[in-house]
């Protein structure tokens, strides 16, 4: 059934309709289509281009039709070609003559541009309130473990010691620079394209001020053939998902190392692992390989909706229904992930004696050593050097530089004393680091109290 018949003077190819038709997907957003008309024929009304009284019943006809739906009276039919189709069609069905005027100074163009626009911006807030919820749980993580000591890793060796507290808190930047970004992509696409017909205006005096006010925008878009033909926020909405997945990747991968019998630093709670079918002994970190491996998939929609875009004239072409699958999927993708990760991190335990001993051994201390010869005099690259012999020595007697006598340290270096010990000690070495963004826990509470703030 369709919305065009009348220049046609044959029937479609059955091929071609299901090949053009868009409602297996874009039914998704029938409550969008219809919140849409609803301000639509409300201005119509206000303007005089219709009677308000037809206004009225249009409206009553479109409230039924979204009850009906809603209440599974009313089953979308793939029977039409869009979601557009169906509501139109089916208000002319039940009110006749009257509901043929809804479509009075609107094209599809720009109406599918403003349902996907109002769809999109709900989920920016749907996404950004997982968001949220995680970063309650890093939060919550990071305040019980300001003392909890662990090696932090550069190149995947151990570098210097840290707490889990300042480990986690570099994801809880990670996600709250994501919610901004959120934040940012909502205020520049919260501008209402319906009015924009099909893609020059209409010569109906339409009152787009209000129609925009009425659906909660900050006002009409300014160019009738960008309305209908801009898909960036799209584009923007998806690179977000796409960083919000690299981050959720980045701390799967870390959960995973950790989880690894080689490690274990952690162990995930039984409600979040999955066994082997052979392997009796198995407890695998399925949930964190699958957000890594999803990333994938949400990266695939951004590329595919800027590939798709990059070569179309203006405005509107068919290429845009290809818009909605893939990034239908990546927001629910998204979503998913954000949830399940947080159920992940919320349940799993620490294993504190692990990673305390992890972080003693493997020389984290090293700089710290070095520093101690810097505050007695020596010039940082001379003492570097004489910690690398401290280091060497070490690795030769398989002991850590807290093993070492105060007699083999004065071999290497006189300047060393008995202070040495408490110096390099895993406690003094996360404590003395006390600028702000450092792991010391004085410096940590200070970061934590303004995560609250900012969570409040
Ligand atoms: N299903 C179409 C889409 O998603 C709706 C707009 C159709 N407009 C048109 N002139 N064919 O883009």
């Amino acid at each position: 059934m369709k919305l065009w018949g009348g220049r046609f003077t044959k029937e479609t190819d059955k091929l071609v309709n299901n090949f053009n038709a868009s409602i297996s997907f874009d039914q998704k957003f029938y409550k969008q289509d219809i919140t849409g008309s609803l301000a639509h024929v409300e201005m119509l009304g206000k303007q005089g281009i219709i009677t308000e009284a037809e206004s009225l019943e249009i409206q009553k006809g479109l409230k039924a039709i979204l009850f009906d739906i809603e209440t599974g009276l009313l089953e979308i039919s793939d029977e039409y070609e869009d979601i557009h189709s169906f509501v139109e069609a089916t208000l002319i069905e039940r009110t006749g003559d009257v509901g043929k005027k809804l479509h009075t100074g609107r094209s599809r163009n720009d109406q599918v541009a403003l349902d996907m626009k109002l769809y999109t911006r709900d989920e920016v807030l749907a996404v950004d309130e997982e968001l949220k919820e995680l970063l309650q749980v890093i939060l919550r993580i990071m305040k019980e473990n300001t003392e909890t000591y662990m090696p932090g890793f550069t190149h995947l060796q151990k570098a210097q010691p840290v707490t889990i507290a300042h480990h986690f808190g570099a994801y809880f930047e990670m996600f709250k620079r994501d919610r901004s970004r959120l934040f940012d992509i909502h205020e520049r696409m919260n501008y209402c394209p319906l009015g924009a017909g099909a893609l020059a205006g209409t010569t109906y005096p339409l009152d787009r001020e209000l129609t925009a006010k009425l659906l909660g925008f900050a006002g009409p878009t300014l160019n009738s053939m960008d309305s209908v033909s801009d898909r960036d926020y799209l584009i923007e909405f998806l690179s977000a998902l796409s960083t919000i997945m690299m981050h959720l990747s980045r701390f799967s991968e870390e959960i995973i190392i950790w989880n690894s019998n080689e490690y274990r630093f952690i162990e995930l709670d039984d409600a979040y692992s999955t066994g082997s079918s052979i392997m009796p002994q198995k407890k695998n970190p399925d949930i964190a390989e699958l957000v890594r491996g999803k990333t994938g998939r949400v990266y695939g929609a951004l590329v595919s909706l800027l590939t798709t875009m990059k070569g179309i004239p203006l405005a509107y072409n068919k290429d845009m229904q290809e818009d909605k699958e893939f990034t239908f999927d990546a927001i629910d993708t998204v979503k998913g992930c954000v949830s399940l990760f947080k159920g992940m991190i919320d349940t799993m335990k620490f294993n504190n004696t692990n990673m305390e001993a992890s972080a003693k051994n493997g020389f984290t201390n090293a700089t710290d050593a070095a520093d101690y010869l810097v505050k007695n005099g020596i010039p940082f690259r001379d003492a570097h050097g004489i910690v690398g012999q401290l280091v060497l020595f070490c690795i030769e007697k398989n002991i850590s530089l807290d093993d070492m006598t105060l007699a083999e340290y004065k071999t290497i270096c006189p300047v060393f004393k008995e202070d040495i010990y408490e110096a390099i000690s895993l406690k003094t070495c996360v404590e003395k680091r006390l600028t702000i963004g450092a792991p010391s826990p004085t410096a940590m509470n200070q970061v934590i109290k303004i995560c609250e703030d900012y969570l409040k």
